[in-house]
């Protein structure tokens, strides 16, 4: 046998058994059954078909998306950022102090919110709600830690009539290695494998909770966005929670809206974002170490939970780490999953000059973006302006033709 068919044939063979394997796990899909693991795992250069289920068969209809939908997260889950718990269903709000800003003609609130078993976890919440009844659209962001957003851009937030809900996601989970005897960990023990980046996740979800629960709040215009980390965060939130219409993160490179199969030089490659911050995944992560392309899933997979709900990603052009080709590509890849949904116009992307940070502009751009999804507004920036529109594509699917 020449080596190149037996090359193929011990191919095709590790990629039915992968694929047996998968099918396998994503049906039973207890947290504590690790899948596959990568020397199981085919070689897939390009970036992963999401329509393709783990059977090999193709999505063909909407009702198939919802059941590949499932299948992607466990996949998500599984091998990237680790199991959530389940919603805590206890969040309790304790109000500390209400101040009324006549200037910005809005109220700022301090919260502590407490949670979990025995109450054992608690995080810092800052609202600031414009004046007036509402209900009003709000932002959810978790990067207090990181101290509040300027007040410049608070105040445009209020002009436009959306609330700012600000927490700290270090309090659910601790932004450091030896992070098991505070927040989650130490309240749940080692019941679930997720990192920190789907501890914080799960932490806007607690948010959420007690943000339904407001009358000021209108529980139909829910916007998860976040920074860097944080925006990694707030896209596995949104795509994992369906209560959010809008998901934008911003600046969030490798683990978020980047991508890991295309990363050129200078920017986060997955061997780099592990190697220094491997308490942010699951603990297995590290196996794709040298392996990307092992990986049965990418980014654009994780942008895809969020489909048919709006996804918006803000960028700058100077943040090179961050990945601009790779965020391009996961767009494009993206794109297809709501065109094929119908929701072609709920994805976007922006990128201003300047570098790593979310700054006035992008949330302008988020302000923007909301304003047309929510209240039909013209914007006056379009949503769909490529970073680097010369880049080759590394995909060869297409979106199937949708059949009812
Ligand atoms: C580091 C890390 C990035 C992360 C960033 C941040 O640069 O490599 O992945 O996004 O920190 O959170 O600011």
């Amino acid at each position: 046998m020449s080596t190149a068919l037996f090359l193929n044939l011990r191919h095709q063979l590790l990629a039915a058994i992968a694929l047996a394997l998968i099918t396998t796990m994503t049906h039973a899909a207890p947290a504590s059954v690790p899948p596959p693991g990568v020397d199981k795992l085919p070689p897939i250069p390009e970036l992963p078909d999401p329509f393709k289920f783990n059977d090999g068969s193709r999505v063909r209809t909407k009702a198939d998306w919802e059941k590949r939908r499932a299948e992607i997260k466990d996949l998500v889950l599984g091998y990237e950022y680790g199991h959530p718990a389940p919603p805590a269903g206890n969040v309790v709000a304790k109000e500390l102090s209400s101040k009324d800003d006549e200037t910005l003609h809005a109220t700022v609130k301090q919260l502590v919110l407490t949670m979990g078993p025995d109450h054992k976890i608690s995080t810092k919440l800052e609202l600031t709600i414009p004046a007036g009844k509402g209900p009003f659209p709000v932002i959810v962001k978790g990067d207090l830690c990181w101290g509040k957003v300027k007040p410049e851009i608070i105040a445009e937030v209020i002009k436009r009539g959306y609330v700012l809900a600000e927490f700290d996601r270090t309090d659910i989970a601790a932004d450091k290695a030896d992070n098991r005897t505070t927040g989650v960990y130490a309240a749940y023990g080692d019941q679930y494998d997720w990192g920190c980046l789907c501890a914080w996740a799960w932490g806007f979800g607690r948010v959420v909770d007690y943000l339904v629960t407001q009358d000021i709040i209108d529980q139909s215009k829910i916007i998860d966005t976040g920074h860097s980390r944080g925006g990694k965060a707030a896209l596995l939130a949104g795509g994992l929670d369906e209560r959010v219409a809008l998901t934008v993160p911003n600046g969030s490179g490798a683990g978020g809206a980047g991508c890991f199969r295309v990363a050129p030089p200078k920017t986060e490659t997955l061997e780099i974002v592990i190697t220094h911050f491997p308490f942010w995944f699951q603990p297995n992560f590290n196996q794709f170490i040298g392996h990307v392309d092992q990986l049965p899933i990418d980014q654009h997979d994780v942008r895809a939970l969020v489909a048919p709900r709006a996804l918006f990603t803000t960028d700058a052009h100077g943040d090179v780490w961050a990945n601009a080709p790779g965020t391009q590509e996961t767009y494009l890849a993206t794109k297809e999953v709501f065109d094929f949904l119908g929701a072609g116009d709920k994805i976007g992307l922006s990128y201003r000059q300047g570098g790593h940070e979310q700054d006035a502009e992008d949330f302008a751009a988020l302000l923007d973006f909301a304003d047309q999804l929510f209240f039909k507004k013209t914007p006056a920036r379009k949503f769909d302006v490529l970073p680097v529109p010369d880049a080759p594509k590394h995909f060869s699917w297409t979106a199937p033709k949708a059949e009812k």
